[in-house]
């Protein structure tokens, strides 16, 4: 039995957004850690995980594998204690192809990171499927936790509040839908990296979900007061009321090739999303950042 913290752990998905801040925090606890990184992932994600592992004093390795082939995955997770899942489970097929890999290598122990998308209360494809992928996880046999963040920012590559940074910085104003005053609970990305690092060997964790969102609910219209506050700049807030805005957004999204906003986005935007962490604060000691804080780390990174 290896000491706690010497355990070899496979990152799957750490060329995402959260890998590099997970990276750290593993390599800072002293564990060996393997990234999967795929062919075709972007270059300047794995030299960012590099450069991680460089700041930290330690190593990295990198493998390649892709979920679409478990022949690539099967030798990698051998030879590793623990498996690190952050892969959107949205998308069930490559969890399946995981699940399988995993019993074929003989794999114990995984945690997996799901979102509280799975807790709205509105039908989705997203949802269900992540739901589905939760349950495949729950009967595949092994010891699992997950861990259901909600939106997660406090980055210069989140797609969430660094983007609204910049554009109120650039423009001077911000578009928002509908009144404003429902409930957002957004988790600074340093408190999900943690919570990964505090349930990998944590056996008050085995076989358990847990929600980790900030420290507590706060209005939309009240984040647009802390992000005002904290850049120290005006800024005019647009409003459009949410019908109109389905409206615009679904033609919009029937001519666009890709569009960036959907109407079931607008709808979900306008729904209370205020989250208990009790459990993950009982078990493993959560204690995350209120949005005044990490907004406020998040502004400084960008300056
Ligand atoms: N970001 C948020 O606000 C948020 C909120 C709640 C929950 N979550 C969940 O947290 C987890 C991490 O999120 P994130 O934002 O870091 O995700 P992300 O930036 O979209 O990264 C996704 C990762 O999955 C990897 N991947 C995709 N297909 C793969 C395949 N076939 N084989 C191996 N790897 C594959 C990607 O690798 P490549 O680089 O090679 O494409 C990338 O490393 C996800 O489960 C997400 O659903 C995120």
């Amino acid at each position: 039995m290896k000491a706690k913290g010497q355990e070899m752990v496979l990152l799957i998905g750490a060329t995402g957004f959260l890998g590099p801040h997970v990276v750290e925090k593993l390599l800072q606890n002293n564990y060996s850690v393997t990234c999967l990184v795929r062919k075709s992932s972007d270059a300047s994600r794995i030299s960012k995980l590099e450069e991680t592992a460089k700041k930290a004093g330690k190593k990295i390795s990198l493998a390649t594998g892709d979920l679409e082939d478990t022949d690539s995955t099967i030798p990698l997770l051998e030879k590793v204690d623990i498996a690190v899942y952050m892969v959107d489970l949205e998308l069930t097929e490559l969890l399946e192809n995981f699940l399988y890999a995993a019993r074929r290598a003989g794999l114990k122990r995984a945690v997996f990171i799901s979102s509280t998308t799975v807790l709205v209360p509105l039908k989705s494809t997203v949802k269900e499927q992540k739901l589905k992928s939760e349950e495949l996880i729950k009967n595949s046999g092994l010891c699992y936790t997950i861990l259901r963040p909600s939106m997660i920012y406090g980055s210069a590559d989140d797609n969430n509040f660094s983007r609204m940074i910049e554009f109120i910085k650039k423009r001077g104003f911000f578009v928002t839908f509908g009144k404003g005053n429902n409930l957002i609970q957004p988790v600074y990305i340093e408190d999900v990296a943690e919570a990964i690092l505090s349930v990998l060997n944590n056996s008050k964790t085995y076989n358990k979900i847990y929600n980790i969102a900030g420290k507590e609910p706060i209005e939309y219209n009240r984040m647009l007061e802390i992000v005002r506050n904290k850049l120290k700049k005006r800024f005019i807030v647009i409003r459009v009321p949410i019908r109109p805005a389905k409206f615009l957004i679904s033609i919009y999204a029937a001519i666009s090739k890709n569009p960036s906003l959907t109407p079931g986005q607008i709808e979900r935007m306008s729904v209370d999303k205020a989250y208990s962490y009790e459990e993950a604060a009982r078990d493993f000691n959560f204690s995350p950042l209120s949005f005044e804080e990490g907004i406020e780390k998040l502004i400084k990174e960008l300056d």
